[in-house]
C-alpha cells in the first residue's frame, strides 16, 4: 500500500532554535520513516511581515535548509526544497483565494493576535497577503494531497481553516481536493534561557546556527534558581531552567545526581552550568559537524534544493491538472 503523505514547512521568517527542533524538526525527522514526506521552508509566508526587509529572508532560508539537513531530513527519502521555487503553490493559491470568505480570514485567532503582538515593532500588517497567509498556507498543504500535517498547538487554527477551505472547494466544484488532519506534535518542553517561551523576539534562544562561543555564553548566562543568591544557598531544580535542559540532554543516572547535588548545595550554578555546555555539544555533536560541513558545500545543498523542487513541482502540477479542471480553466476546441 502506498505511504500516507505528510507536509510541513517553517517560515523563514526567523533562525531556528532549540525550541524549534524539539517542537518540530525531531519529530519531522522520525516521520521520515512511515510517510512520504514534504518539507519545505516558507519564504513567501516570512514575506508578509518582512517584506521592506527580503534580504532577510534569502538569509534565513539558506540556515533553515541547513537545519534541516543537519538535523537528519533524508532528501534521498523526503521531498526538501523552498517555496518560491514551486510557482504551483501561488496558483493555487490564488484560485483558493476566490473561495475563502474574508470573514473567515478575519476571524482567525493568530490575525488581530499578531497585528497586535507586532504593533511596536514598526510592522506594517495591514497587507492583503498578511490577511491571506492562511489561505496560502491550505494551498501549500492540499498541493499535495498531504493527509497529515504535523504543527503545533499553534498552527490548529490555521489547519482547521485548511480544512473548511478544501471542503468549500470540493462542495462547489466536486471531490478533488484531500482533507489534511493535524498530526499534534508531543514534544518535550524547553524554556527560553530566561524561562520565558523560548522565542526570537524574546532574545532566550539558542539557535542551531550559533557557533560554540555563542552557545558556551548563552547557556553560563542562563537565569537560574532566583532564590539561589550565594553558592550555599540550597536551589531548587523545578523552577531552574538550566536544570530544564539537563532533562534533556543529561545521561542516564545524572539528572538525579544534578538535582540531588543542587537541593544539597553541594553543585554550585557554574559548574552546573559548565556540565550543561558539554553535554549539550555532546548531544548536538553530529547535528553541529554536520551542519558545518553542509554549510562548506553550497554547491551540494542547491542540489539537494533542486531535486527536491523538482519531485515538489511534479506532484504539485498533477494536483494543478486536477484543480484546473475544476475550475473550468483553460480552453481548448
Ligand atoms: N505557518 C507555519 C508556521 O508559522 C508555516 C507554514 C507555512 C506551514 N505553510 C505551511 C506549516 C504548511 C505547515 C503546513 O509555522
Ligand atoms: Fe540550576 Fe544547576 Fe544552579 Fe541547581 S545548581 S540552581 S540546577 S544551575
Amino acid at each position: 500500500m502506498a505511504k500516507q503523505r505528510v507536509l510541513s514547512g517553517m517560515q523563514a521568517s526567523g533562525l531556528l532554535h532549540l525550541g524549534n527542533y524539539h517542537g518540530a524538526l525531531e519529530n519531522w525527522v522520525r516521520l521520515q520513516d512511515d510517510y512520504e514526506c514534504f518539507f519545505f521552508v516558507a519564504d513567501w509566508h516570512a514575506l508578509t511581515t518582512l517584506f521592506q526587509d527580503p534580504g532577510k529572508i534569502r538569509e534565513h532560508t539558506r540556515e533553515i535548509v541547513l537545519d534541516f539537513l543537519a538535523c537528519g531530513l533524508d532528501p534521498e527519502r523526503s521531498a526538501i526544497f523552498v517555496q518560491s521555487e514551486v510557482l504551483q503553490h501561488a496558483e493555487l493559491f490564488t484560485l483558493l483565494s476566490m473561495l475563502t470568505p474574508v470573514p473567515w480570514l478575519e476571524r482567525v485567532p493568530t490575525y488581530k493576535d499578531k497585528q497586535r503582538d507586532l504593533a511596536t515593532s514598526g510592522k506594517d500588517l495591514s497587507s492583503f497577503g498578511f490577511l491571506g497567509y492562511p489561505v496560502l498556507q491550505a494551498a501549500d498543504i492540499s498541493i499535495y494531497d498531504a493527509n497529515f500535517v504535523p504543527v503545533g498547538e499553534d498552527q490548529l487554527p490555521h489547519l482547521e481553516l485548511t480544512r473548511e477551505i478544501v471542503r468549500r472547494f470540493n462542495f462547489l466544484y466536486g471531490d478533488c481536493l484531500v482533507e489534511p488532519k493535524a498530526l499534534l506534535t508531543r514534544h518535550k518542553v524547553l524554556p527560553g534561557l530566561d524561562g520565558r517561551k523560548m522565542s526570537k523576539s524574546y532574545g532566550n534562544a539558542v539557535y542551531l546556527s550559533d557557533d560554540d562561543a555563542a552557545v558556551r555564553q548563552k547557556l553560563m548566562n542562563a537565569v537560574t534558581d532566583p532564590q539561589r543568591q550565594r553558592r550555599k544557598d540550597p536551589g531548587r531544580p523545578e523552577v531552574c531552567n538550566v536544570f530544564a535542559y539537563h532533562r534533556l540532554y543529561a545521561p542516564a543516572g545524572r539528572l538525579s545526581q544534578i538535582d540531588d547535588g543542587c537541593r544539597r548545595a553541594e553543585l554550585g550554578c557554574v559548574d552546573c552550568k559548565k556540565e550543561l555546555v558539554e553535554t549539550f555539544f555532546r548531544a548536538f555533536g553530529d547535528i553541529r559537524a554536520r551542519r558545518r560541513a553542509l554549510a562548506g558545500d553550497p554547491g551540494r545543498v542547491r542540489q539537494i534544493l533542486d531535486a527536491g523542487a523538482a519531485r515538489a513541482r511534479e506532484v504539485a502540477e498533477r494536483t494543478m491538472i486536477r484543480v484546473r479542471e475544476a475550475m473550468k480553466m483553460g480552453w481548448r476546441p
